[in-house]
């Protein structure tokens, strides 16, 4: 990129110099001389391209440079390709004066989000008036966050005023009237929704008790899907003080080293004992997480055989799995690596596994200070925003583990310009991982090309949201498609040509 805008600056400048020197003389001799001095300048310059392709040497590095550079960092997936959240003109306005929808979100922040933006297009759906969703403040996280805590509340009810009534409270009158409680069948769509309104025939208001996943990702109008895209990333901003410190920790990251890799690094206890994942763990650390999952009476699955779990899949990638992956992928050590995430299970004893070969991690505790941190503390669902804003803003996004947070950045990543996001192939990549533990495999240059012909088409590029999983039917083939939320293409993300 830069070697090619400094060659055409050059060639021009040789340009002007030539027509400055060109005196009056007559007109053919003036055209013969140009016409001889183009083809010694021809003569001299493919000579010049020859000399440079006949050195190896020259041609491969600056070849390999190139194209590793690109591969690693590159984001040219954008071509082409803008956000596109504007309503067409079949779009309703916003409706439903005497009739309220209350949420209580539930879930992480990322859960939150995403269902407090469907909660927004149901209202519009059910002609109603949205009151500001109330927290989840019993997960697993135990946040006491209230909605203007984490989120700029003013911004979220005037940008979305065209299209839903948003008020901050439910008005006095209504507060002691009976509420339909509702809890919503999962993944429905508009015709679900508008049934949904004969229950204002005998209640003005609609307590809504869980907010996720309540909405199909597909077969909604697209102004509906449109609607959640202004929901999700324009109006539902994190509160000031979320978005200053996030901007702040984004400029220091790229003054240390100017492009860096965020690492959804989901190896904290709740993922672990969750997946029952205790591969590379102790007997000791195993038996904690057991124990953990033995307790959390909410979660189904108790017995779960760890190998069969990771032959699957299904476990996060340890610290050291990560390290083997982004070094074949060609990641250089000195690579700069924030990692997004909780508290490390285990701490410094597994992310020393990483270090080893990356040492150059960062945590946020090293780019802010204890101060800046301070009201941060005690509130997951704040430190999780800083996480999110500096893995939307990151050169590249890797998540070691699926869920709601991979999800939502990576298709914030592809509305904002698909932006490289790095989805590892763990069933492929723990094969490879068990071949090289066997001794089948060395580390180097086959499992790198291996790995990055694995991660090809695993990187973010443009493409429509994927349907449900061959062979799925009825209502559990909706579970299995692609989130809406991790690739909003083709409703809020449009090519130049489409005009929409
Ligand atoms: C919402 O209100 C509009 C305009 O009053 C009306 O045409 C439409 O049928 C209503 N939709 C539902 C689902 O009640
Ligand atoms: C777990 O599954 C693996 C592979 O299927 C099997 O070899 C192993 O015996 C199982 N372990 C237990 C404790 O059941």
């Amino acid at each position: 990129m830069v070697n090619w805008r400094s060659s055409s600056h050059h060639r021009g400048s040789a340009k002007s110099k030539f027509r400055f020197k060109a005196s009056p003389v007559s007109v053919t001799v003036y055209t013969l001389l140009l016409f001889a001095l183009s083809i010694i300048i021809f003569i001299f310059h493919s000579r010049e391209i020859l000399e440079e392709e006949q050195n190896p040497f020259f041609l491969e590095k600056s070849e390999s440079e190139k194209i590793s550079d690109d591969q690693l960092w590159g984001a040219s997936f954008s071509y082409g390709f803008h956000p596109c959240v504007v309503p067409t003109r079949a779009h309703k306005e916003a409706q439903g004066w005497d009739h309220y929808i209350t949420v209580r979100s539930n879930g992480g922040l990322n859960q939150m989000r995403t269902g407090i933006s469907d909660m927004v297009a149901v209202a519009h759906m059910m002609n109603a008036t949205l009151v500001v969703p109330q927290l989840d403040k019993r997960s697993f996280w135990r946040d006491s966050s209230a909605f203007s805590d984490l989120f700029d509340e003013d911004h979220f009810i005037t940008t979305l005023r065209g299209d839903v009534r948003i008020v901050k409270e439910l008005p006095k009158e209504l507060e002691n009237v009976p509420r339909a409680r509702k809890h919503f069948t999962s993944w429905s769509g508009l015709n679900y929704y508008e049934e949904m309104t004969r229950l204002w025939k005998d209640y003005k208001v609609i307590h809504v008790a869980k907010s996720d996943s309540r909405l199909a990702n597909n077969n909604l109008p697209v102004d509906i899907q449109r609607l959640r895209c202004r929901a999700l990333y324009y109006a539902l901003r994190f509160s000031p003080p979320i978005e200053n410190l996030g901007k702040k920790l984004v400029e220091r990251l790229r003054s240390r080293g100017g492009r860096y890799i965020a690492l959804h690094l989901r190896y904290e206890k709740d993922m672990l004992s969750f997946t029952g994942c205790t591969y590379g763990l102790t007997d000791v650390e195993a038996e904690e997480l057991r124990i953990m999952r033995e307790n959390m009476n909410h979660w189904k699955m108790k017995k779960i055989n760890s190998t069969e779990q990771r032959q699957g899949g299904f476990c996060p990638l340890t610290p050291e799995e990560v390290g083997i992956f982004l070094q074949a992928l060609g990641y250089p050590s000195s690579t700069l690596i924030y990692i997004a995430a909780g508290e490390i299970y285990g701490g410094s004893n597994h992310i020393s596994e990483l270090r080893s070969r990356f040492p150059n991690l960062i945590f946020k505790e090293m780019v802010a200070t204890p101060e800046e941190l301070k009201s941060f503390a005690e509130h997951a669902s704040q430190t999780a925003a800083l996480d999110y804003i500096i893995s939307v803003e990151s050169d590249v996004f890797i998540p070691s583990y699926s869920g709601n947070m991979a999800r939502s950045v990576e298709g914030h990543r592809r509305f904002l310009g698909h932006r490289k996001t790095i989805t590892p192939d763990r069933k492929g990549l723990v094969e490879i991982f068990d071949k090289i533990e066997r001794g089948e495999l060395k580390e180097g240059s086959l499992i790198s090309s291996i790995i990055k012909q694995m991660h090809r088409n695993r990187q973010g590029a443009p493409r429509k949201r994927e349907g449900s999983l061959p062979g799925m039917k009825g209502r559990g083939r909706l579970r299995t498609e692609e989130s809406f939320y991790a690739n909003p293409f083709p409703e809020c993300i449009c090519s130049s040509k489409t005009h929409s």
